[in-house]
């Protein structure tokens, strides 16, 4: 399993006081130093933490691969098409949500999905669906062309250490395993921690963990290098 860092957080701390501090790349060479496979960004139709110009900057000096979460929108869309990320991660996006709440719903619009990233595919990016695991949604995201899920790990890692956890991780357990019998890649993340993501380890064939808040979260006391390497040390 790879490490894939979130650096939006740095982003927001950054706009908070509208300067240049903390820089999102410097966040991002220190992620990939410190063992990240993969850095990723979402570019929010709000712009409120990552810009455009991170983007255009990130895809420049990144020695891994820039992984761009997006939502359904054309204009993103022409941005992925013209910088060309190693690969995309299609979210669902509420303006008033504080983060991405729940999975895409493919199911309801197996169609739309598939006609919105194939200029993508086309152009050579890696397509990613972000959804809840869920039977229905894996299976419609498999007839959509997407090579990865990512499977949405908020409502295991809300329950960790309570009662529903077993029943949530096996929603991802066998989602993980329907997935990867009609053929698709699978990736996971939301809420996961130091705490919660070692059971991930019992999911077979998991690509690679997409994780922000916790580790930047831990870099306010330990350093953004340590903390990534924390985490590289407990998924790796
Ligand atoms: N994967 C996706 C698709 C996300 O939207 C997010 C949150 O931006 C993450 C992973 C990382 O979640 P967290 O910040 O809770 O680790």
């Amino acid at each position: 399993m790879l490490l894939g860092v979130n650096i939006d957080h740095v982003a927001t701390l950054r706009n908070a006081r509208g300067g240049v501090e903390p820089d999102v790349i410097k966040a991002a060479q220190i992620a990939e130093e410190n063992g990240a496979k993969s850095i990723t960004t979402h570019l929010r139709e709000d712009r409120r933490h990552i810009k455009d110009e991170d983007v255009y900057s990130l895809i420049k000096i990144l020695k891994t691969r820039l992984n761009l979460e997006m939502a359904m929108a054309d204009d993103i869309r022409e941005i992925a098409l013209d910088i060309k990320p190693y690969s995309i991660c299609l979210v669902p996006e509420r303006r008033q949500e504080v983060t991405t709440e729940g999975g895409l719903d493919v199911t309801g619009q197996t169609e739309k999905v598939a006609e919105f990233i194939k200029p993508m595919l086309d152009a050579g990016i890696i397509v990613s669906l972000f959804i809840d695991p869920d039977e229905n949604q894996v299976k419609a995201s498999a007839k959509t062309g997407a090579q990865f899920i990512e499977m949405h790990t908020g409502c295991y890692s809300e329950c960790f250490g309570y009662a529903e956890e077993e029943q949530e991780f096996q929603k991802l357990k066998k989602s993980a395993e329907l997935a990867q019998s009609l053929g698709l890649k699978v990736n996971a993340g939301h809420g996961l921690n130091y705490e919660n993501v070692h059971r991930m380890h019992e999911i077979k064939g998991l690509c690679e963990l997409n994780i922000g808040h916790s580790i930047i979260s831990r870099a306010v006391f330990t350093g953004l290098g340590q903390a990534v390497s924390d985490m590289k040390g407990l998924i790796e």
